[in-house]
């Protein structure tokens, strides 16, 4: 199997441009001899210091949204297009927190997975269901109708070279971590479904990740599952010594 382990950090809104630099030029040697893929997803006006932080390491950095548009009158956002001239390399998409507060929806998601994807930019396409739902017995079809609507008219190649990452909304921020068979399973959901929608191929290439309350005690258990390829970080992500014992993870 040729996926790689991708760690990434979801700061959210947190850190200021001087503290994006401190933390980064205190993470890169904790880091440097990771073999996994290694991502700091910071805030827009984070950018430009993360990219000069992180230039010539093996921290790639990344936005946490976009919009669909390459420009025009749509106060507040930021294009794909502008992402493009920093050489921005990835981009989370469709975070719950972005569902539920800002209104992003499966169409939404869709038309910036594509925007982003024609930029270039690998979206991380974010899936998840509530409590609820789970107790509802609508996981399953619940995750299957993220991933197909996220999803639409994307190419097999193109869904190949993304990342999806299953992060159940009761165990974001909440200490609540998903088992390790919990998350196993709905990743697991997820790669029969990309398998479904389009072939054995490019299941087995799309990088799927769990995110929710991960931590460096309960990493490796979750990441050396066969369906997980690494883990999307929110709080743990904050801390730089937490940042790189997660790092660290070797299969
Ligand atoms: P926590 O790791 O803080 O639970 O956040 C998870 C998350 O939302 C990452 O995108």
């Amino acid at each position: 199997m040729s996926r790689k382990t991708i760690v990434a950090g979801n700061w959210k809104m947190n850190k200021t441009p001087a503290e994006t630099s401190e933390f980064i030029k205190e993470l890169l040697p904790e880091i440097k001899d990771s073999k996994n893929v290694l991502i700091a997803a910071v805030p827009f006006v984070d950018l430009p210091a993360a990219l000069e932080a992180a230039k010539g390491s093996n921290l790639k950095i990344a936005a946490q949204n976009m919009h669909w548009k390459e420009s025009g009158a749509y106060t507040g956002e930021v294009s794909g297009a502008m992402l493009k001239s920093m050489d921005v390399p990835y981009v989370i998409l469709g975070h719950s927190e972005r569902r539920e507060y800002f209104a992003d929806t499966d169409e939404t998601v869709n038309l910036k997975a594509k925007a982003a994807l024609s930029y270039g930019i690998t979206p991380i396409i974010c899936c998840g269901e509530t409590l609820q739902q789970r107790k509802d017995g609508i996981m399953q079809s619940w995750i299957e109708g993220q991933i197909e609507g996220a999803l639409k008219d994307i190419t097999a190649e193109q869904v190949a070279g993304l990342i999806i990452a299953y992060e159940p909304i009761w165990a974001i921020g909440t200490g609540e971590t998903a088992t390790s068979e919990q998350a196993e399973e709905v990743c697991g959901i997820i790669r029969k479904k990309v398998a479904a929608l389009y072939d054995d191929a490019t299941a087995e290439a799309v990088h799927i990740q769990y995110g929710g309350s991960v931590k460096p005690s309960n990493s490796n258990e979750i990441f050396s599952m066969p369906n997980i390829d690494g883990g999307l970080i929110g709080g743990a992500s904050l801390k730089v010594a937490d940042f790189a014992a997660l790092a660290a993870y070797e299969c």
